[in-house]
Parts: C-alpha cells; structure tokens; sequence
C-alpha cells in the first residue's frame, strides 16, 4: 500500500454510512498508537498535520515517520494538512508528499475565502492532491489562536452549492456546534449540534462528503485519570460518542480528533510518573502512552466511526 487521497475512502463512506478517523499527529509514538490500531481493524485512515505539529517536529520527519507507518501497517493511510491558512503553506505540504491539504479561509470574507480556496484547489489537483475547504467557523483553540463565541459562526447552508461549484474542493468542513480543543460545553449544559443544518447541507450537496472538526468526545476517565494524578484540568465536556455516530451515518466522512489523543498520552504519562517516581527512562513511560492510544483510537474505529474491516 502507499500514501493515497481521501477520494475513494469517503466514496465509501458515504455510501457505507461510517467515516474515516482523521487523527492529529506530532511524534513517532501518536503514529505508531494510531496505525497499529488501525492495522489490527483494518481500517482505513487519514493522519493530519497542523503547521504547529510542523514546526514542532519538522516536515520531513513527520512524512518519513508516516512513510514508515505505511511499509509496517500496509494500510492506505491519506496525510493531510490540517487548517493550512495561506497558500504558501499548502503549496509546501503538497510540495513535501502530502496527498490532502485543507485550506481554512473561514477566518476571511465569504469572497475572500472562495478565491484563496480556488488558487490551492488549482495548485492542489495539478498535482494529484484532494483539498478540504472549511465555511462557518468554530469556537475553541487552533495553533495557539483562540476563537471566542462571539467570533464563532454556523455554516450557512444557502452558500455551501456556491462555494463548492466556485472552489472545486473535494470536500467541506462545517460548523454546526463542535469546537476545538477540551472545552467544548459549559459545565453543567447540554451538548447540542445543528443537525438541521447538516441536513440542509447533505440536501444541497448531495453525494458530497463533509467534515466534522473538534470532534474529540473529551473523554472523561482520562481527564479523571489527569486529575488524580496531580493534574487541574477544569470540569472538560467534549461531543457525546452517540452524536458522533449519527453525522457519520450522514454525510459526515471524516471526523476530526486530537484533542482525545492528547488526554490519553498526558493521562498514562502521570500515571505512570506517579506511581513509578524514580524512573527517568523516556521509553518506561512513552511505552504505555502509546499503548492508551492504541486503545483509545481503537475504540473509536470500532464503536464511533465504524471503519473497522474497510481498508
Ligand atoms: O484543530 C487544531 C488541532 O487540534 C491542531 O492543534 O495547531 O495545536 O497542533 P495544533
Ligand atoms: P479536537 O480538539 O476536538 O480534537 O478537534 C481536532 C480538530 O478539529 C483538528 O482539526
Ligand atoms: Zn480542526
């Protein structure tokens, strides 16, 4: 197997009504947590790149770690460029091997946004890779930016036909109530997403796959697990695993998670620092972090994006 785009594996998601799991990675043992859980599964997946995860363990490593994941897994893994923000960016990552990038120009103008969008999309399928375009914006935190609620935006459905047929992306992230990072409701609130709005959207897109950004559930015994062992994370509340399972029964193909993979290592590492207070060899706790990923993003594949058995 190599490094593939995302174009057939969402064809069959759409039609088989599960979504592939588009996990953010940083380091050797979050690739390795990730893939060999999905080899187990059998699932297929995309592995996605933030320009902080860039700048903090450099292009090429990622893509040679990743490469690596491909020739031990025999997976079709895509590698994705997480909210790009300039053209620059992209053309570099499409330039370093990456088979997708996503141009997030949500933060500009409608008309803004469509032309930068169009100038990657060009770039982009001259040389055989699919792009993910982004309108309405989400809450939370992005490379160190953060989104306030009252900066925050739903995706209006009457300009997704537009922007699509304008730009030519191969695919659509929405904003229908996710947002990025741990804290994703108010304590003590119920957590609520726009479902009409994905379905105004699937009605006017039809056959077209679309992507759900800040979609960690928040996992509660990790943030637990944090706490007891000498951590201060405030009351955390991600997007129930339920909710989930129902945008990606929709049109919904690619569910966005990183924040989830950062509670299971930071929990496993204060476990094991707590309980084994002398031990100073990185590989003593890295080893189980990497395991709680494994499972963590083996459970997902199984009971949440139900990708298991389609690579
Ligand atoms: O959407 C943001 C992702 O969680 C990536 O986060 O920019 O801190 O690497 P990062
Ligand atoms: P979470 O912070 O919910 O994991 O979202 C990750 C994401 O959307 C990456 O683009
Ligand atoms: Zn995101």
């Amino acid at each position: 197997m190599a490094i593939v785009t995302s174009k057939d594996m969402f064809e069959k998601a759409y039609k088989g009504g599960y979504a592939i799991g588009a996990f953010n990675v940083n380091n050797m043992e979050i690739i390795q947590g990730i893939t060999e859980a999905a080899k187990e599964l059998s699932s297929p997946l995309i592995l996605q790149v933030s320009a902080g995860a860039r700048k903090y363990a450099n292009h090429t490593y990622l893509m040679k770690l990743i490469e690596a994941a491909v020739i031990e897994t025999g997976l079709p893994i895509c590698v994705h460029l997480d909210h790009g923000d300039t053209f620059e960016l992209c053309k570099s990552c499409i330039d370093g091997g990456f088979s997708s990038v996503m141009i997030d120009g949500s933060h500009h103008t409608y008309e803004d946004n469509v032309k930068l969008t169009k100038q990657v999309v060009e770039y982009a399928h001259d040389h055989g890779v699919v792009v993910e375009g982004e309108l309405g914006r989400l809450e939370g935190i992005e490379d160190d930016v953060k989104v306030s609620a009252a900066d925050a935006s739903y995706t209006e459905p009457n300009q997704v036909e537009d922007f699509v047929k304008r730009t030519g992306v191969d695919s659509l992230a929405i904003a229908i109530g996710t947002s990025h990072g741990a804290y994703k409701f108010k304590p003590g609130t119920k957590p609520q997403l726009r479902f009409d709005i994905l379905e105004e959207v699937e009605k006017r897109l039809p056959n077209f796959p679309i992507v759900l950004h800040g979609a960690s559930s928040v996992i509660p015994e990790f943030v637990q697990q944090i706490n007891q062992y000498g951590g201060q994370m405030p009351d955390a509340i991600g997007i129930p695993e339920d909710m989930l399972r129902q945008a990606a029964k929709m049109a919904v193909c690619k569910i966005n998670i990183d924040s989830d993979l950062r509670l299971a290592m930071t929990a496993s590492i204060r476990k094991y620092m707590a309980e084994n207070p002398s031990h100073f060899d990185p590989r003593q706790y890295l080893k189980p972090a990497r395991e709680a990923i494994k499972a963590m993003v083996a459970r997902k594949i199984v009971d949440v994006l139900g990708s298991n058995g389609k690579a």
